[in-house]
């Protein structure tokens, strides 16, 4: 138990491990930040993943009477923030569960906790500990439906949960400031953003709103640190990456290719893509490793999947990549399907039937009239045989999904 503001205790739990997360892998581990404010009546700030649920519980009943806490605020249902209140809610009994109305059926569901365990509250609501105050404020879709944050106003210290985190396991080091150099968590904090808010990018500035009309001395995450200095420079990243990204963006294409002329393909939307002042990285999935190309999925604005056709199907392993993609966050996120052929091209609709299926932005002919008006351009983008025998059609698809990805 630390002490990180007057009153207000870290009891969470750090994990080193490399950390199985949306099918990929924390390669640093992280933390799931708890936090005990001790008032007149006592308040937990979320909980720790289901993993540790158990060692938690145990862990807050040395430092609390568990009859003594009031109130767990649950500021997001996802386990890894919530997974000790099923074991925590049966032997606190004087406990409710404070949380907005649409985390209430999915913590009654994860958990089997009665209705009356409740208390709904939404922006705005305040709740008195005693000495001290809390006050809520949704923040939908950060990243999920039912999310809010929860600010504790004598103290001006923000509990925001996932929002502002780092996937980082620091044992030993909890705020910022306490860092040799701050500076060398920033490329992680700019990671974690990327691979978990800018999905939601839609969502960030009207949290920024709140932020900003609320004085603060500290933003105590549920991941990684705690920032307690400088703290209009991680809000201000937040807020110029939810304006700006579009000016930034980074397109992705995968690859695999039977005779090169996929390969090929590849090449000229690499040069055309980058001549439009997108940044491009093209892999060779043949090459690459399974992780690595579904954490750079998660990374990239927009992503082209190619592949040659052999018997009607792809070829080589950009399937096991496809196959994945219902796991990753990639909702929204736009997506083409390219390929060579000779006889047949059906790689490039089975590509597609895959990219839909995962919830993904994939470009279709339709979409190309819709918008730009050119009926020039299909997709799935297909090309038979040599691809500079097609180059027109490759430079307008190119157009095409800089657009797509840039508006
Ligand atoms: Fe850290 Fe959305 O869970």
């Amino acid at each position: 138990m630390k002490e990180i503001a007057k009153n207000i205790y870290w009891v969470g739990k750090v994990d080193d491990r490399k950390v199985p997360f949306h099918r990929l892998i924390l390669e640093k581990g992280t933390s799931y930040n708890a936090y005990l404010i001790k008032d007149e009546k006592n308040a937990l700030i979320d909980t720790v993943d289901l993993l540790f649920g158990r060692e938690f519980v145990e862990n807050l009943a040395e430092v609390l009477p568990l009859d003594t806490l009031s109130y767990v605020v649950i500021n997001h249902t996802e386990p890894d923030h919530s997974g000790a209140l099923g074991a925590l809610i049966r032997k606190a009994p004087n406990a409710q569960v404070v949380c907005t109305a649409k985390a209430v059926p999915e913590l009654m569901a994860m958990y089997k906790i009665e209705a009356s365990r409740f208390l709904v509250v939404t922006t705005g609501d305040e709740l008195s500990l005693g000495e001290t105050t809390l006050s809520f404020h949704e923040t939908p879709f950060l990243h999920t439906e039912e999310t809010m944050v929860t600010y504790h106003k004598e103290t001006q210290v923000l509990f925001t949960c996932d929002i502002f985190s780092t996937h980082v396991a620091d044992e030993g080091v909890l705020k910022i400031s306490e860092l040799p150099d701050a500076e060398t968590m920033l490329e992680d904090f700019k990671v974690y953003y990327k691979l978990i808010m800018d999905p939601h990018r839609r969502y960030i500035l009207p949290m920024i709103d709140v932020v900003k009309n609320l004085p603060l001395t500290m933003i105590a995450t549920s991941h990684g640190y705690v920032l307690d200095q400088d703290l209009e420079k991680y809000i201000g990243f937040y807020e110029e990456s939810a304006h700006e990204g579009k000016n930034n963006v980074k397109a992705l294409i995968l690859f695999n290719s039977m005779s090169g002329n996929t390969k090929k393909m590849a090449r000229i939307l690499e040069g055309e893509l980058t001549a439009q002042g997108i940044q491009v990285e093209s892999v060779n999935t043949e090459k690459a490793d399974k992780d690595e190309v579904l954490r750079k999925i998660q990374e990239a604005d927009g992503v082209l999947f190619g592949s040659s056709t052999r018997y009607a199907d792809l070829s080589g392993n950009l399937e096991t990549i496809l196959k994945e993609l219902k796991e990753l966050e990639v909702e929204g996120k736009v997506a083409a399907a390219f390929g060579s052929y000779g006889w047949s091209g059906e790689a490039a609709e089975v590509i597609q039937d895959y990219l839909l299926a995962a919830g993904m932005k994939a470009l279709r002919s339709s979409d190309v009239i819709k918008s730009t008006g050119m009926d020039n351009v299909t997709f799935p983008l297909r090309v038979k045989f040599n691809p500079e025998d097609s180059l027109p059609m490759i430079k307008a698809a190119s157009a095409v999904f800089a657009d797509a990805i840039r508006y």
